[in-house]
């Protein structure tokens, strides 16, 4: 079976919508779509079926001179799940970031969602409670990450440092 990575074209946005409604409840569907145009949004697709398996969707920010790399959500239908799907998926994203001098990768999700933050860990993502954070970066920049993540209903969030903050903070 060969999947491939590519960018999400706006030829197939019907596929697209179907993909994310095999994957994501209502609410969550409303916020993917209307992050289509601030976000770099691509698919795994499964080149023998023309069939999109997965989706990552992923931007820079800037915290005053800090670059943010930020994961804003990732999805693999069931079916393709454990197969690395998610993993080259997220290698996509971190290729991004690092190619334009970003210093973490940030995601977020809810202590519910066990998969999710296994497959982050896995990944080298180390994962922080909101307090973890006020400790590690301060109030200021941890609050302006939760903005940027749009993260307010998470409470765990996922990060991997490409490059030591000490410098850089307060
Ligand atoms: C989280 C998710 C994207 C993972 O995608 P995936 O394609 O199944 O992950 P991969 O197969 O690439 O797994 C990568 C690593 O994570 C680990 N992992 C993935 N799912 C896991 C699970 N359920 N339990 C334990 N470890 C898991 C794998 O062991 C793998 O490590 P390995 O290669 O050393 O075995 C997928 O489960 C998903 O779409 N979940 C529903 C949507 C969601 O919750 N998204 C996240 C919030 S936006």
């Amino acid at each position: 079976m060969e999947i491939i990575i590519e960018k999400l074209k706006p030829n197939r946005l019907r596929d697209f919508k179907k993909l994310v409604s095999e994957i994501f409840n209502e609410r969550h569907r409303l916020w993917i779509f209307s992050a289509l145009g601030f976000t770099k949004t691509y698919v795994a697709r499964n080149v023998e079926h023309d069939d999109f398996v997965g989706f990552i969707q992923f931007f820079l920010s800037n915290i005053d001179e800090v670059k943010i790399g930020a994961i804003y959500y990732i999805g693999v239908k069931r079916k393709y799940q454990g197969i690395g799907v998610g993993r080259s998926l997220v290698r996509k994203a971190e290729e991004h970031f690092l190619e334009n001098n970003a210093y973490i990768a940030a995601a977020s999700t809810t202590s519910n969602n066990i998969k999710a933050r296994l497959f982050f860990k896995k990944l080298g993502f180390k994962e922080y409670r909101w307090y973890e954070l006020y400790d590690m970066f301060g109030m200021q920049f941890s609050n302006k990450l939760i903005r940027i993540l749009r993260a307010y209903e998470d409470d765990v969030f996922l990060i991997k440092f490409f490059k030591s903050l000490k410098h850089t903070l307060i």
